[in-house]
């Protein structure tokens, strides 16, 4: 029967369903490392203001470091009828040391002892991601230096645009991963601030001190008002749309590696560690990984709109509808930091197919672009006119079963006699990627001071 050590007005022993709706030690166990870590900091600091003697602390101390090695060497199974992972720690504790183990509870609360736990394992998690992130940008930022001359069509709707490198296309994913660093270590900032001792949500007439507990456990001051510390799950839903940002970005270069590896596209091969097959069609080599990842995507979307919705009608200060903060997050970081080994190691491994790439450069008229720009630049014309000759030479390059910059100058002076030779080499596919060198742009040199950039970022960051 659950022992009820926390329930001295309810005589009756609650209902097996109440048990399962209510008890969340099936899930809240994850956090057992952090809950004696706090308790932990809490009963030294007890002990400091003299609210429990050296040797409680002391008993304490060693009691919650056995349990430690008991839950991790498998001796105390978290399984069984206590309603949370706080009170199976505290009734072990006692169990363990007697009286001791009933005086760690003085001067908080589970409301507060929740809002450090669950904290402590946001804080560690946004760590433990935002460095999986690095490893990801630092393979992005390799392969893009070796492909700072592989060409391929860049794209707007879809269709063929301009010619860009994929050292360039690698770059701009490098450069959404790196605001996804730094949105999380933001996030870091902001919420290390230390919730224990807030008690249940006023504080408490005992002489604390969150100081000494804020700095134990590495944070940098204690939280300022406690009402709102008990209250507050923003620190979750941070972490929430951090990792549903940082995943989109994610899906949408999964999107592109499905894509590029199809047999319309050929322009990279993933390797066959990130293939899996089909059971009826022999030959099928499907991109199962990317899909996943895309998937997943869906999948901490709904944990952040879950836990939105959870905290968006409550009262101050707890309520147990606040119990449902956990599962979604434990599930977010989960599938954020399993997604992010996968794709590192996929890019790693992809093969990037140079030819079929360059080759479907010339589809499209990719340089159309540069022909007007060359009538604004070298000839005067007004844009808009410039822009309606080249559509003729388009028209034309079509009507001979070629691509644009296949033309030669009689037939480009046949469209237009302003179109001098300076516009042929200009309508070559490469000089036009390279011609495109303002600040951010994709001409080879524009990328390798991209890459140049996020390499000096990566060893300067804090
Ligand atoms: N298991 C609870 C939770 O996850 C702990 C806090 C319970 N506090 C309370 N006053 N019932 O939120």
């Amino acid at each position: 029967m659950a022992k009820k050590i926390a329930s001295a007005r309810i005589s009756e022993k609650s209902s097996k369903l109440l048990q399962e709706l209510n008890n969340s030690l099936p899930f809240d166990k994850v956090l057992y490392r952090e809950d004696i870590e706090g308790s932990r900091a809490h009963a030294y600091m007890l002990a400091e203001q003299g609210i429990i003697s050296k040797e409680d602390y002391e008993k304490i101390e060693s009691g919650l470091k056995e349990i430690l090695s008991e839950i991790e060497s498998g001796v105390f199974k978290l399984e069984g009828d206590d309603e949370d992972i706080h009170m199976a720690i505290e009734g072990r504790l006692t169990e363990k040391v007697g009286d001791a183990g009933k005086r760690l509870h003085t001067a908080r609360s589970r409301n507060d002892q929740v809002a450090l736990d669950f904290r402590l394992y946001v804080q560690n998690n946004t760590k433990v991601i935002a460095e999986l992130i690095l490893e990801n940008i630092k393979t992005l930022v390799k392969v893009a230096e070796e492909n700072v001359e592989t060409m391929l069509p860049g794209m707007t709707h879809l269709q063929h645009a301009q010619p860009i490198n994929f050292g360039y296309h690698m770059m701009a994913y490098a450069s959404m991963f790196k605001r996804d660093y730094e949105r999380f270590m933001s996030s870091y900032g902001r919420n290390n601030y230390s919730p224990i001792g807030c008690a249940a949500l006023a504080g408490t007439p005992h002489n604390i001190s969150r100081q000494i507990t804020s700095d134990k456990l590495g944070f940098n001051a204690p939280t300022l008002n406690c009402l709102d510390t008990v209250s507050d799950r923003d620190f979750a839903l941070e972490i929430l749309f951090n990792i549903s940002t940082m995943m989109m970005h994610m899906s949408r270069l999964s999107e592109e590696l499905i894509l590029w590896s199809a047999a319309e596209f050929k322009w990279v091969t993933l390797s066959d560690r990130h293939a899996t097959g089909s059971s009826i069609m022999p030959q099928k080599k499907n991109p199962d990984i990317p899909e996943l990842l895309r998937g997943k995507t869906g999948r901490v979307n709904g944990n952040l709109v879950a836990l939105l919705t959870v905290m968006k009608g409550l009262p101050l200060a707890y309520n147990k509808d606040m119990q449902e903060d956990k599962e979604g997050v434990f599930d977010s970081v989960h599938t954020a930091t399993l997604s992010l080994q996968v794709l590192e190691e996929m890019i790693a491994d992809m093969t990037v197919n140079k030819d079929t790439m360059e080759a479907a450069c010339m589809v499209g008229h990719l340089s159309a672009t540069d022909l007007a720009d060359y009538l604004v630049k070298e000839q005067g014309l007004p844009f808009r006119d410039a822009y309606h000759i080249t559509g003729n030479a388009v028209n034309l390059a079509e009507s001979k079963g070629l691509d644009i910059s296949e033309l030669s100058l009689k037939d480009l002076q046949s469209i237009d006699e302003r179109i001098g030779e300076g516009a042929v080499a200009l309508l070559d596919n490469r000089a036009s990627m390279n011609a495109r060198q303002s600040e951010g742009g994709t001409a080879t040199v524009r990328t390798l001071e991209q890459v140049e950039s996020v390499k000096v970022w990566l060893e300067n960051k804090v």
